[in-house]
């Protein structure tokens, strides 16, 4: 768990970043509607629940500075008998303190007129705010219509001495540095998806059908702990493999196949992000076994590369070498160039809060970063696609790889595989 102590540390970072008469906004956002009186899932605003640990729809924070002095206040939906009795309890003001570690915690109700209090002269005898500082990401709906670009040019109508700026970079900045306990959140999401996997290694078999793997993936992560998936499964076998997101699992799997799962559990709303590529029918054919190879040295040459000071494109640099080499050696391609056929995605991104966390990629890594490291091959006319994807934390001298006890060499796989 998060303690509330380090939201607070994460705000004060923020407050320490934005400039004075200003005032920050944030939503938790609301779901999207499905169909008729249908919504779809809510997923909470990862930067609004970064900075505030709470994941109730339609909350709203709010932080204004004077004079370096900062106010912070949340707003929640008041709690309400008769609605509750249909969908369920709201947090309490309390909870939401104790959470949060924020004192102000406000019904929803009274958003816009605290907001009118604060945006004039009203509430702070000071002078008025200059700076209107919201999450501006383009995919930022606080419902079917509005964006947070809408919200902030009305206001900006209203109150016209405001000027408006985007935190969002200011936010993900700091999310790329994860801490101690980030880490350990997402190493337990990680042992959840190592869970999924061993009974998968149980039950896989020629002429089961992907989706019978996936949902077993799934329902051993609900049946442990309610844990929800990171992404959809991706379970492909055979040729399926060869597309990087195959999001049909409808397929028999066929003797002699390869089956390629990328699949992660979350722990506390942290993902993990995993791949692995097993033979169904318990051993790898001798042409598997070449490319798993390139593909498994890959995989250990990256990790050893990853240290501060790198970036991500370096690193796919010399994925892409490794794995052109390997094809080389078999004569699959005939030159270095030809590897874009059958590699064409990136060697990894950051992991966090979401699965693909929003990043620079530009920047060099630095500690506390936690990434994937992903090659793989796709080879539609063997009917292969091997992937395998590790997650990394960035260490000072180097890195640790947090799914170093998910089994990926040939020998442990085969083995796993006996006992089924
Ligand atoms: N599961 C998506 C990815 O590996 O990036
Ligand atoms: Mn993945
Ligand atoms: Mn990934």
């Amino acid at each position: 768990m998060i303690e509330k102590k380090e939201y607070s540390q994460r705000r004060e970072k923020i407050y320490n970043t934005i400039e004075d008469n200003s005032v920050v906004i944030l939503y938790a956002g609301c779901a999207p509607k499905k169909s008729a009186d249908e919504n779809y899932e809510f997923i909470v605003n990862r930067n609004f629940y970064y900075l505030t640990g709470i994941s109730q729809e339609n909350s709203i924070f709010l932080a204004y500075k004077q004079d370096g002095i900062v106010n912070e206040f949340l707003f929640i939906l008041e709690n309400d008998e008769n609605i509750e009795k249909w969908v369920g309890r709201r947090i309490t003001i309390e909870e939401a303190r104790e959470t949060s570690g924020i004192n102000n915690v406000l019904s929803l109700n009274s958003f816009h007129s605290e907001l009118d209090l604060i945006l004039t002269k009203k509430k702070t005898g000071l002078e008025d705010l200059k700076t209107l500082y919201l999450d501006l990401e383009p995919q930022n709906l606080l419902d079917d219509f509005k964006t947070t670009k809408d919200v902030g040019e009305a206001l900006v109508l209203n109150y016209p001495w405001l000027t408006l700026k985007d935190i969002y970079r200011t936010i993900i900045l700091k999310r790329m540095v994860k801490s101690p306990a980030e880490v350990a959140e997402i190493q337990e999401a990680i042992n959840k998806t190592n869970m999924g996997l061993k009974n998968i290694l149980k039950k896989i078999r020629p002429g089961l059908y992907e989706y019978q793997l996936s949902s077993l993936f799934y329902y051993t992560i609900q049946d442990y702990d309610h844990s929800e998936l990171s992404f959809p499964t991706i379970c492909a076998s055979g040729a399926n493999a060869t597309t990087l997101h195959y999001p049909f699992a409808n397929d028999v799997i066929k003797d002699d196949e390869l089956v390629l799962f990328d699949l992660g559990s979350q722990n506390n709303k942290y993902c993990g992000d995993i791949s692995r590529t097993y033979p169904a029918s318990g051993k790898f054919t001798d042409k598997q076994k070449e490319i798993y190879s390139i593909v498994l040295n890959c995989n250990k040459e990256i990790i050893k590369a990853i240290k501060p000071g790198v970036t991500l494109k370096e690193l796919n640099t010399l994925a892409t070498k490794i794995l052109a080499e390997g094809l080389l050696n078999l004569g699959i391609i005939e030159n270095e160039t030809e590897i874009k056929k059958y590699y064409f995605h990136s060697i990894g991104h950051h992991l966090g809060l979401d699965t693909h966390d929003p990043s620079d990629n530009t920047l060099p890594l630095v500690p506390g970063n936690v990434i994937t490291d992903e090659p793989g091959l796709y080879i539609k006319e063997l009917g292969i696609g091997i992937r395998i994807e590790d997650d990394i934390l960035v260490t000072e001298d180097g890195s640790y790889n947090l799914s170093n006890g998910i089994i990926k060499e040939v020998n442990d796989i085969e083995k796993a595989l006996k006992f089924r």
